[in-house]
């Protein structure tokens, strides 16, 4: 016999859309309930990206989930892009007046976790065989099982916060969903060490031998990315080559300052770009990972994923509060008009910033071209500084 419970919103997935949505509806008094497959250990242990543009920023205040970002976050009002050991640095403070919060994402589901807990609100974690029923009828409801035990979560909608590889988009029929796809062709391998970082603001640099991408955790930790093959494993990469592959990728100027240390994380992660339209099925909405996925290096996947979640709380609120759905109903399309544009700035990065293994000499003489242009055109700085910092809401 399943136990039967009955909750308002049911979200899957327990990463930052999902419990940033969660803590959204309950500052509204909207019941929630979060459901995730893995243990938290498991997802505090995961270690992400950490840019923040200043819309998340806000909305991490407004969940009341800030106090420690705004102790420990640094702010940064620019960052570099270095082509051929050549740095030029876009001033965003400067081109469009915003800055953004260097925070991890890890200590950021950390801080939403412990909050959620602290609330009493329900949590559930390493629930197996999460699946989404009637979400077309008036009565959708989450099966799970935890502990062995069989429960039946009844609900009004739900939020499929799952990640990529999450059940809520393959609920949707393959006749109704649309999907699009790039798969680039490397990966990105990334070090943490506990050491200060080369420099006060990442750098992100392009030359012959690949792409290398400075950032930092805090002033005492510093992360570290390499464009690297495919089919590259960790295994091949001691602490040692991995700072004398980034030492040559970077230039002698900028390496002077690089602090090496003893890797306490080494990963790899391919890079992508896809997006599911719609991201409404009936009573079902997805939210962040579950429905888009843009390659790193435009430092969007969280922020894309808080701004999902910002747009669907209040969209909910409105239903909840004054019994007008319009907004609610308006959710995929507001959300993909603006995922869209995401999309193609980090597109543009990653083109612009990596080398393509099968780029033709005249690719590269526009790459080549197209970072000379911004050394010298304010405006085109200003382009990239304002989807950096992040573009409206509404957009
Ligand atoms: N049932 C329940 N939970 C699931 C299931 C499932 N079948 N499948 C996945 N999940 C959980 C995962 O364990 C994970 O905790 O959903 C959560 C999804 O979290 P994220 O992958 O962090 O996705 P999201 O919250 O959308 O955050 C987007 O995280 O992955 C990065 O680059 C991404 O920075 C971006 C941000
Ligand atoms: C990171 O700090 O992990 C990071 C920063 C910027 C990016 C991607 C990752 O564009």
């Amino acid at each position: 016999m399943s136990q039967k419970l009955r909750t308002q919103v049911a979200i899957i997935g327990s990463g930052p859309a999902g419990l940033l949505l969660s803590e959204l509806l309950r500052k509204a008094g909207i019941d929630a309930w979060v459901i995730d497959r893995q243990s938290r250990v498991h997802i505090e242990a995961r270690i992400r990206a950490g840019v923040l543009e200043w819309g998340t920023v806000e909305a991490l205040r407004e969940a009341g989930v800030g106090a420690r970002m705004d102790r420990e976050g640094m702010v940064h009002s620019g960052f570099e892009m270095c082509f051929d050991g050549h740095r030029h640095r876009i001033d965003l403070a400067g081109l469009v007046d915003k800055k953004v919060m260097v925070y991890g994402q890890t200590e950021l589901t950390k801080d939403l976790i412990a909050q959620r807990l602290d609330s009493g609100a329900p949590i559930v974690f390493s629930a197996s065989n999460v699946q989404i029923d009637n979400v077309t009828s008036s009565a959708p409801r989450v099966r799970y099982e935890q502990a062995g035990k069989a429960h039946v979560l009844e609900c009004d909608y739900v939020a499929g916060c799952d990640g990529f590889h999450g059940v809520a988009r393959q609920t949707i029929p393959a006749d109704v969903l649309k999907t699009y796809e790039r798969v680039y062709p490397f990966g990105w391998l990334g070090v943490l060490v506990d050491r200060p970082p080369v420099a006060e603001e990442l750098i992100y640099a392009n030359g012959a031998r690949g792409f290398a991408l400075c950032s930092m955790r805090s002033a005492t930790r510093s992360r570290y990315y390499l464009q690297c093959g495919l089919d590259d494993n960790i295994e091949n990469w001691s602490d040692d080559r991995f700072f004398d592959e980034l030492e040559k990728r970077l230039g002698s100027e900028t390496a002077q300052n690089l602090q090496r240390g003893s890797s306490i994380e080494k990963s790899i992660a391919p890079l992508r770009s896809f997006v599911a339209e719609p991201m409404r099925y009936g009573a079902m909405f997805l939210a962040g990972d579950a429905a888009h996925i843009v390659p790193p290096t435009g430092a969007k996947g969280l922020n894309l994923a808080v701004a999902d979640v910002r747009v669907l709380a209040r969209a909910m609120i409105q239903s909840y509060q004054q019994g007008n759905t319009a907004y609610l109903e308006r959710y995929s399309e507001i959300c993909l008009k603006r995922v869209w544009k995401v999309e193609r700035f980090s597109w543009y990065m990653s083109q612009l910033l990596h080398q393509f293994p099968e780029a033709t000499p005249f690719e590269r003489k526009m790459q080549a071209a197209e970072f000379d242009y911004l050394t010298q055109s304010e405006s085109a700085c200003r382009s990239i500084a304002e989807n950096y910092v992040g573009l409206p809401l509404q957009m």
